[in-house]
């Protein structure tokens, strides 16, 4: 069907880069198939649709796309194509269509369409309709946000299938309270609307670094079993903050009941876009079916106006350093599983989490890996005797970087 688009189309197109340029393309479009339906969108994600396999799409060599090739994606052992102008040859249900898609500089960042042209407009709108449905379940995949816009991150799903509970150690009854708390409120939507409450839960986990707040994210994430949006960062060169608030909690709501993942919140929220993210928040009726999990190493920088308001986030979670008790028992999951090789003995896990006092659970992670390695370069030595060695190393790096930080503040 394409054949009848010029070889210099793209060319064509992009010489008057004016504001008239979707204009005129579109004409030519139309002008070029006038017994097709022709039908204008913006962001088609055609190719995605394709990966999930509900479509099949070839790119036309003629007209030659506009794309280039890059290496760094999610998938280590392949190379990508980005394309900025192709004409698609897409297969649908028993349908052809052709889809043009072209991006073009506007001088204040860049712009962009889609044009299906189908049989009829009936087949053009339901495949965008399909399309869009499809491409925005997030599926086996995490929706993260970052340089403006939202992508799905496979890689940051897998990771999150590998945190679990189990090896998860919090203080007392938290671990059950956190879990009862989200799986509870999944259960109870009819509950909570006959009592007139909004259906929509936020939880601020609040602790030093390295204590499992992400950790307990993820595991929580994996548990609920629903779609999940992350909010990596939210800088952009022409985007307003509104504007990106706005997009964030736009596409949530879209997916609910979902969760909200908005790791470190002092970093995220700032005075700039504070009161864009508190409207949001606080859409009574528009946040039905949002999880919100945040996380912060600093409380002392996130506003009362989000601290203190309850309806904001109705449950803080303190994620301290660990007592005693907390890393005897994370000493002893690592005991178990290297006592074969290193002859670590499980009355010998005490002294090691009496010499630890001070450490987070990341500190006492770093403090069994970097044992483990002088271990194998030592002439067997005893493994709490590198472990005990290793915790006074660890505790001057520990004091080192606190004088650093104070002396930066
Ligand atoms: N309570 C815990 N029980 C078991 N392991 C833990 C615990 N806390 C942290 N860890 C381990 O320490 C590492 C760092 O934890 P995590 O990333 O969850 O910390 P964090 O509180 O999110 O830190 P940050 O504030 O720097 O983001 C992870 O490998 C995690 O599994
Ligand atoms: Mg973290």
């Amino acid at each position: 069907m394409n054949k009848s688009i010029s070889t210099t189309f793209f060319v064509d197109a992009l010489e008057d880069n004016t504001a008239s340029l979707p204009v005129r393309t579109e004409a030519k479009i139309v002008a070029t198939f006038p017994e097709k339906s022709v039908v204008t969108c913006r962001s088609l994600d055609v190719e995605l649709f394709a990966n999930l396999s509900h479509c099949k799409l070839v790119a036309s060599s003629d007209p030659r796309p506009g794309s280039y090739l890059y290496w760094g994606g999610e998938d280590l052992d392949r190379l990508f194509t980005s394309y900025s102008q192709v004409v698609w040859q897409v297969q649908w249900n028993d349908h052809s269509l052709t889809v043009v898609h072209m991006t073009w500089d506007t001088g204040c960042g860049g712009d962009s369409r889609d044009w299906v042209i189908a049989d009829t407009t009936e087949i053009a709108e339901q495949f965008i309709l399909d399309l869009e449905r499809k491409t925005h379940d997030p599926g086996e995949a995490i929706l993260v946000f970052s340089g403006g816009c939202w992508n799905r991150s496979e890689s940051l799903f897998h990771a999150t299938q590998k945190a679990s509970f189990e090896d998860l150690i919090l203080a007392d009854e938290m671990k059950s309270i956190i879990r009862d708390d989200f799986s509870t409120f999944l259960e109870s939507e009819d509950r909570y609307q006959r009592l007139g409450i909004a259906w929509r839960r936020g939880a601020l986990l609040i602790g030093p670094p390295g204590n499992g707040k992400t950790h307990c994210v993820r595991a929580l994430v994996k548990e609920l079993d629903i779609a999940s949006l992350y909010v990596q960062s939210l800088s952009h060169h022409y985007y307003t903050a509104e504007q990106m608030w706005q997009q964030v909690f736009d596409r949530a709501r879209g997916l609910r009941p979902c969760v909200l993942v908005l790791e470190d919140l002092d970093s995220l929220v700032n005075d700039e876009n504070r009161s864009f993210f508190l409207n949001q928040i606080d859409g009574f009726e528009q946040n039905h079916g949002l999880i919100i999990l945040a996380t912060t190493n600093h409380p002392d920088r996130i506003d009362s106006a989000i601290m203190e308001r309850p309806s904001r986030f109705d449950r803080k979670y303190h994620f301290n350093l660990p007592s005693i008790e907390e890393r005897s028992a994370y000493l002893e999951n690592w005991q178990r599983s290297l006592s074969s090789e290193t002859g670590w003995q499980s009355d010998q896990i005490l002294v090691v989490a009496e010499a630890t006092e001070g450490f987070s659970f990341a500190y006492m992670k770093e403090l069994v890996i970097s044992s483990v390695m002088s271990w194998m370069r030592s002439n067997n030595e005893s493994f709490v005797a590198v472990l005990l060695a290793q915790s006074k190393i660890l505790k001057l790096q520990m004091k080192t970087e606190a004088t650093q930080a104070t002396q930066a503040t």
